[in-house]
């Protein structure tokens, strides 16, 4: 073990939640539940090898929150009824029997909706039509439906479903812990963003009041499951259809984000960007982790975004971050933390795994 490697293996508590190490698995969308939104036995394989190969934490693939407009894409798990729960329960079970602990992550798609059982429609806070194509490798094409601007009841719906989505995470599917998806262009983020959110209502105008609804669902969610579940949520200014995006006021933004985030009710922030140590806004500035410390020093922070080497993983962890989460490297080596342990070589990320369609392959379930 090296210096930049030692820190990541020490072990952290998130809200009393013990993990045996710094390392997550990202939340990575596999398309690999049933048409109807089913956890299946591949799941449970492929989440288990993350735990078997040492990763601390796993963070679950945004799951669907309501049955009206928040599915994403065709086979994208859900976890609005006990049988979808249920059907979950058999992927916590497997992770946790391999000593890690395992995040729900909740998500609803808004605009970015590209494959909905429930409906035909799509929902946002304005109605623009998301920029950027659909994804090939979740069974999209062409441009986003124009989707419909939420009213007040569409709104408290969404909220509910989170809140719902919550309850069943911790309650029958067996998950330590919750992660709100707030980031990467969805719904949330899609009321974040000052191009798709053009409301003149409470849910519109300045920063604040675009991360409204954010705070709204953290406060139904945290009703929902009390105080001892360590509750988060995922921050980027990236977007899966916007990948360049950048908060128009830069730092100010990210006081008004990070500032208000610290005493929402969450117990840590996930910050996702790219290059996660590249500076934020202008050349020579500071990381959206080192600002997200900065403004919000009390929460745990996950640092996410090409971290896979472990000197700009030790660089985010002195920046601030408590947790690393890798994405494209845990899928090219599930066993990333024995490897570091081992001192055996990291594998490359091949793309290949994900086409032509990003669902979990054979390859991935072979231990
Ligand atoms: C196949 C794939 C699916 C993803 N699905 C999700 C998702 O469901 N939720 C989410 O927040 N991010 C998702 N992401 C983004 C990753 O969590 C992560 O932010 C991104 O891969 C960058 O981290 P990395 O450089 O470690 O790969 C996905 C990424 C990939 C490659």
């Amino acid at each position: 073990m090296t210096d930049s490697t030692r820190g990541i293996l020490t072990p952290y508590d998130i809200n009393g939640l013990h993990l045996r190490n710094r390392l997550a698995v990202a939340p990575m969308t596999r398309v690999s539940a049933s048409e109807t939104g089913h956890a299946s036995v591949a799941m449970a394989q492929y989440y288990a090898r993350f735990a078997q190969g040492g990763f601390g934490l796993v963070i679950s693939e945004g799951l669907y929150t309501d049955q009206q407009y928040a599915q994403g894409y065709r086979c994208q798990p859900g976890i609005t009824d006990a049988a979808q729960a249920q059907a979950l329960r058999t992927v916590t079970e497997a992770v946790q029997a391999h000593q890690g602990a395992m995040f729900a992550q909740l998500m609803h798609a808004g605009a970015l909706s590209q494959g909905n059982r429930f409906s035909q429609q799509s929902v946002a806070p304005s109605a623009i039509r998301p920029k950027g194509e659909q994804m090939r490798f979740y069974y999209g094409e062409g441009h986003y439906h124009l989707p419909k601007a939420m009213d007040d009841e569409a709104i408290a719906d969404a909220i509910a479903g989170f809140a719902q989505a919550a309850r069943l995470a911790v309650g029958q599917a067996g998950f330590d812990g919750i992660e709100i998806h707030g980031a990467n262009g969805y719904l949330l983020d899609q009321f974040l963003t000052d191009y798709s959110n053009q409301r003149s209502d409470r849910w519109g105008g300045s920063t604040l009041n675009r991360l409204g609804l954010t705070l709204e669902v953290i406060k139904a969610v945290r009703a929902q499951v009390g105080d001892a579940v360590p509750l988060g949520v995922r921050i980027s200014q990236g977007k899966v259809n916007d990948f360049g995006h950048k908060w128009a006021n830069a730092e100010v933004d990210a006081e008004v984000i990070f500032g208000t985030l610290e005493d929402s009710g969450v117990d840590f922030v996930h910050v996702t960007e790219f290059e996660a140590w590249q500076p934020a806004f202008q050349e020579g500035g500071e990381s959206l982790v080192a600002l997200a410390r900065r403004y919000a020093p009390k929460l745990a922070l996950i640092a996410n975004g090409g971290l896979h080497d472990s000197a700009r993983a030790q660089q985010a962890l002195a920046e601030g971050a408590d947790v690393i989460a890798l994405g494209k490297a845990a899928l090219a080596n599930p066993d990333y933390p024995n490897r570091l342990v081992g001192k055996l070589p990291i594998k490359a990320f091949d793309g290949e795994v994900l086409g032509p369609i990003a669902d979990i392959k054979a390859s991935e379930l072979a231990l």
